[in-house]
């Protein structure tokens, strides 16, 4: 199926940025503060500090902080004159730039993306590279918080190190349609896990003195037509879900910023729009910190400001001089008070004392590409999910002496997802890159046709492969040529076939098939050989229709720079699978809540200022009912559902029970009843009345054979509850609840009563 590709600004943008600049002196990457300066004193709150310093800055000082240059200067927007020359000379070479006040220590903000590493898509400077993570839909398919938390820490260490100092990360929109383009920046479809894996993602940047973002608020659910789409949603189900996601994961994770998003949300802007940012994350949430607007998202000056957009992100992808001289004269005017810009100037400065930008001064340093690819790895070997292995068709054994490895590049590394996130990976050797109309192919060392603008990361899966397999003859076909490659599994044990799906920002999928002619290769391999295994690189769900015809399937999403070592190691049995899916399968486009992409095929300027644009609406009628909850709703038999994974063991739970209380709990026992040690994800649901489940807690427990364990989940009220607009809280509904106790949202082990008396929480 092929990509709807969006041209906006950015997508656009990118392609002229994807030229190798000239290098330029490095300016320094950050000011000293004044030692004795009051505001240094680190005994004092970062709201205290924050005022010390608040109170020597002129309204110059201050406007400056509150407007971003992008952070390059390879593009041009006719509006705006070029920035000065030291400006220039000052840019990270990144994603965004705000200069900082030497004479009060004040540091620059040196922002860069994304979730997925230190993006450098954009500058490619020769040597550039940094360590590729899995996918962060990969990363919540291992269910395991530490585990985030610890590719968050890595993560923040190669940002410092790399001389940055604000993180584009933290992406928490809900997969409401698995053919969304950037599923892959974020965590899945449930509140609860995306929440989860995103804050502690959060909270481990922001342990490395970085301040990081989350985003994007709000309903950024959608790439086509992202400029300029409406979500349309009622306040409850918003509430109940994507919010809800951002809620936990701004919880847990404390991001120093939230990026306000490109679309509108019930027909305002989100980076304007008072009910997001004023009433809910400032008001209820009390979110202390400021919210950036997105690479072009703001498109006013007074609505803007007053509806709690902080600062304005590299300004020469709006339409005007919103934050710059537009700001200058609604302040001057009084239609922004300046009150209002003391707030958006406290709320940046606060994040910086609070996240450690004034007390650890930038230094740039060599990666530790060892023990940064070993957290990479560990996500992977976690993330990796096995769908269906029959006949124990997995893990290899010795008796394969013949192995058959297809397709997908598989000689070359494993694909990652494009767009603003895309990480040029360790390993990249410039003199093998090969530029494509901005696209660059990270080769093992031979000439290869590459496929536009679509990055492998290195090393090959072959090359693991044949690691692993020691004494196997392992023989490769590109599949290119369908009845060549089905030949070659014939003449072998075992054929791996991998397949591939490109997902980018800017683009959405039109359908769940594979891309290409790759389920008729796959039908094709296995009709040859019976001990056919598939390995997925994809974004987000796809159709399989050649599922019952192979042996084995292997989720592996995009997996990052060590990749094609954790998928051969759980081929080859080192590691036990213990990803479970973070997201539905749906077994076609008609199960989806809207089988066509709303906005599809209209006609959209190429940039901002450069026509008019079609304004259209995305109804979200199924509400908070968001993937396995719209199936169950609707009674449908997903491909396979939420939290479904297969072990290489098997696992017993029991003795369930559950206990009301303000912050009701749950217990029971997992036992591991195979012959391997591995790794159970137990997930807790409740239904309410009337309602369908809810993932409303989980632990991953790795146990040894015949070992067992008692455990205890503890269920957030909030989960339980219903969202009351007119009182303004939730309410937990008086009832019996059914709690269920499984290994995805559909395979239930046992269920228990919960009785709970009516209760409320403030929001
Ligand atoms: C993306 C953001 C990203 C920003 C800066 C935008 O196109 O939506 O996620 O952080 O660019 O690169």
């Amino acid at each position: 199926m092929p990509h709807v590709v969006v041209r906006t600004c950015v997508a656009a943008l990118l392609v002229a940025a994807c030229v190798a600049p000239p290098m330029r002196a490095q300016a320094p990457v950050s000011s000293v503060p004044p030692v004795n300066a009051p505001w240094m004193n680190q005994d004092l709150s970062p709201d205290q500090r924050a005022d010390l310093v608040q109170a020597q800055m002129t309204p110059d000082e201050e406007f400056t902080l509150v407007r971003g240059y992008l952070g390059l200067d390879e593009i041009q927007n006719p509006i705006f004159p070029r920035p000065p020359k030291v400006i220039i000379d000052a840019f990270p070479h990144s994603a965004g730039y705000i200069p900082g006040i030497p004479r009060l220590g004040i540091p620059a903000q040196l922002e860069t993306d994304a979730s997925l590493g230190v993006a450098n898509g954009r500058h490619m400077r020769p040597g550039d590279q940094a360590t590729a993570l899995p996918a962060s839909l990969l990363t919540a398919s291992a269910w395991n918080p530490d585990l985030a938390y610890d590719a968050g820490a890595m993560l923040g260490r190669e940002v410092r190190a790399k001389g940055f100092n604000v993180l584009l990360n933290g992406g928490v929109d809900l997969e409401r349609d698995p053919r969304n383009g950037r599923n892959f920046e974020y965590a899945g479809e449930d509140p609860l896990l995306a929440g989860t894996i995103a804050g502690e993602v959060i909270r481990g940047v922001q342990d490395q003195h970085v301040i990081s973002t989350a985003k994007h608020y709000a309903m950024n659910d959608q790439e086509i037509g992202r400029d300029w789409l409406s979500a349309n949603i009622d306040e409850k189900s918003m509430r109940e879900s994507d919010l809800l996601a951002f809620e936990i994961a701004i919880e847990r994770g404390r991001p120093g910023s939230i990026m306000c998003a490109y679309n509108r949300v019930n027909g305002v802007y989100a980076c304007e729009n008072d009910f997001l940012l004023n009433k809910v994350l400032k008001g209820d949430w009390q979110f202390p910190g400021y919210v950036m607007s997105d690479w072009g998202a703001d498109h006013s000056t007074v609505e803007a400001a007053n509806n709690g957009l902080d600062q304005e992100s590299a300004y020469i992808f709006d339409n005007a001089d919103y934050f710059g001289a537009g700001l200058r004269k609604a302040v001057a005017d009084g239609k922004v008070s300046e009150a209002r810009l003391h707030d958006m100037v406290h709320r940046i400065l606060r994040s910086m004392f609070a996240h450690g930008l004034f007390d650890y001064p930038l230094s740039r340093k060599p990666l530790d590409v060892k023990a940064d690819g070993d957290v990479a790895q560990r996500a992977a070997e976690e993330g990796i999910t096995l769908l269906k292995n029959d006949r124990e068709l997995l893990p290899l054994t010795g008796k394969a002496r013949r192995i058959a490895v297809i397709g997908a590049n598989a000689d070359i590394g494993v694909l990652s997802g494009g767009g603003s996130s895309q990480v040029i990976p360790i390993g990249n050797d410039p003199s093998q890159e090969v530029l494509l109309g901005g696209a660059v192919v990270v080769r093992e060392g031979k000439a290869r046709i590459p496929l536009d603008r679509m990055i492998y990361d290195p090393p090959s899966p072959l090359s693991a492969i044949k690691a692993e397999s020691r004494n196997a003859r392992v023989r490769f076909d590109d599949g290119g040529d369908i009845q060549q490659a089905a030949r070659l599994a014939k003449a072998s044990d075992v054929a791996v076939v991998f397949v591939q799906q490109w997902q980018a920002e800017g683009t959405d999928m039109l359908g769940l098939n594979l891309p290409g002619d790759q389920d008729a290769l796959v039908s094709a391999v296995a009709a040859a050989n019976p001990h056919t295994i598939v390995v997925l690189e994809n974004g987000g769900p796809v159709v399989m229709p050649w599922l019952s015809q192979v042996g084995a399937v292997l989720e592996a999403w995009y997996p990052g720079q060590r990749g094609a070592a954790a998928i051969a190691r759980i081929l080859f049995g080192k590691v036990n699978p213990s990803g479970h899916l973070a997201a539905t399968f749906p077994q076609s486009v008609d199960q989806l809540p809207r089988p066509v992409i709303p906005g599809a095929g209209l006609e959209q300027p190429p940039q901002r200022w450069a026509g008019t644009p079609n304004l259209f609406d995305v109804n979200y009628t199924e509400g908070a009912n968001v993937g396995y909850k719209w199936f169950a709703v609707r009674k449908l038999r997903p491909l396979f559902p939420f939290g479904f994974g297969l072990s290489y063991t098997t696992f017993g739970y029991g003795n369930l029970s559950a206990s009301p209380g303000s912050a009701p709990t749950v217990t029971f026992d997992v036992r591991n009843t195979g012959q391997r040690a591995g790794k159970a994800v137990a997930q807790v649901y409740a239904t309410p009345p009337g309602a369908v489940a809810r993932l409303m807690g989980w632990s991953k427990i790795d146990l040894k054979p015949g070992a067992s364990k008692h455990v205890t989940v503890t269920l957030d009220p909030r989960l339980l509850a219903s969202f009351d607009t007119a009182a303004h809280v939730w309410r937990v509904a008086a009832g019996d609840y059914t709690i269920s106790l499984g290994d995805s949202a559909t395979s239930i082990s046992s269920t228990t009563m919960l009785h709970l008396d009516e209760s409320t929480i403030r929001p």
